[in-house]
């Protein structure tokens, strides 16, 4: 990265001491992450933002619905900054407030469900969140979306085993969290489309399942598929295939290991000298595990050459980064993210259900 930058956002840094406090998502840039004070994956950043009380600054460097979750948790004293307002996230775009509440109306009214509990994967928008608080449900990250649901059917006190989850907006992570961990059939799960009526779905087919699934999903994860699964195997022999869970079925039934880009990171760490990986995940983030195993003799491949990286999380750049540190050193405040009070309200309560599940 570019030494002026490096330099200009070192100075910044210091001026502002520890009234900054700078998180950054595991799939940012190498010349941004390392000016972060903690790197993690979206549950840990979540927990993490709430943990320097005396900062006035939380920069966050990942995408709008971390920023969001974070000035969620943090007190109202504390300013959260995306350094780039444009960095959100499309998956998260996928379900409206509009839409999910359209969607709750057809699932209580037909007469289908003793519906319902929301689950909400946390990446999508605080009116989401707020919404999943209201009506008695949870957030979910990657790394505890089984406990999630698990909860959600009735387990730790949870709302109730014979009800239905709607689960939104990820439906590849709801289908392979109840599919691989919850042991559901792929007959249980459904797909609610948005824009078709009654979600495209009929109401034996709404009778019927207990899955709920947004139609929604991440555009790079979405990507990979059967094939490259299949490739990766021929092209590295004795590859081990370790994927995120928001890839497809398909992809996560015939990788080896699957999970959160911190179990990611772990099973990278525990590996033994000699093994070969292909790893379906973000591209900055794999590049950073091949660069930094290589030395101790662990092989690291992306799992498809043809997939690229996730661009909004590429929104976050040097430059953007030392220009929101320079000009709150300066006392400026910029780029800074703020939920409404009553949103906050309710998507806290959703959020706080996450943070004590068992
Ligand atoms: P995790 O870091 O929680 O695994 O999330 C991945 C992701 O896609 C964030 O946008
Ligand atoms: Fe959204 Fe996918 Fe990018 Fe994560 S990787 S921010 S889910 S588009």
């Amino acid at each position: 990265s570019d030494p002026g930058l490096v330099e200009r956002a070192r100075a910044a840094r210091a001026r502002l001491g520890d009234r900054v406090f700078v998180l950054g998502h595991h799939y940012q840039r190498d010349e941004v992450i390392q000016f972060a004070d903690v790197t993690g994956d979206s549950f840990k950043l979540a927990r993490d933002a709430a943990a320097r009380p005396e900062a006035e600054y939380i920069v966050f460097c990942g995408v709008h619905f971390m920023a969001e979750s974070a000035d969620i948790l943090t007190s109202d004293a504390q300013q959260v900054i995306l350094p780039d307002l444009a960095a959100g996230c499309s998956m998260a775009d996928m379900a409206s407030a509009e839409q999910v509440a359209e969607a709750w109306d057809v699932l209580t009214d037909a007469g289908v469900a003793d519906v319902t509990v929301p689950v909400t994967y946390m990446n999508s928008s605080a009116d989401i969140k707020a919404f999943t608080g209201r009506h008695g449900g949870t957030v979910c990250t990657s790394s505890n979306a089984r406990r999630a649901l698990e909860w959600a059917f009735g387990e730790a006190g949870g709302p109730g085993a014979d009800g239905k989850v709607l689960f939104l907006p990820d439906q590849h992570l709801g289908r392979n969290t109840a599919i691989r961990e919850l042991g559901f059939s792929p007959e249980d799960c459904v797909v609610y489309n948005p824009h078709r009526p009654h979600g495209g779905l009929s109401a034996e087919e709404l009778r019927r399942a207990r899955m709920i699934l947004w139609r929604g999903h991440c555009s790079v994860h979405g990507r990979f598929s059967l094939e490259s699964v299949r490739e990766v195997r021929e092209r590295v022999p004795g590859v081990n295939v370790l994927v995120h869970p928001e890839c497809r079925h398909e992809v996560v039934a015939a990788a080896d290991h699957v999970g959160s880009t911190e179990y990611i990171i772990k099973t990278l760490e525990a590996a033994p000298a000699g093994s070969r990986w292909a790893v379906g995940t973000e591209l900055n983030l794999v590049r950073r595990l091949a660069d930094r195993f290589a030395p101790e003799g662990k092989e690291i491949v992306f799992l498809d050459r043809t997939v690229c990286f996730c661009s909004t999380m590429n929104r976050i750049d040097l430059p953007h980064l030392v220009w929101s540190l320079e000009s709150l050193a300066d006392g400026k405040v910029v780029n800074r993210i703020q939920v409404d009070p009553e949103t906050e309200h309710f998507a806290r309560v959703a959020l706080d259900r996450m943070l004590a599940l068992p």
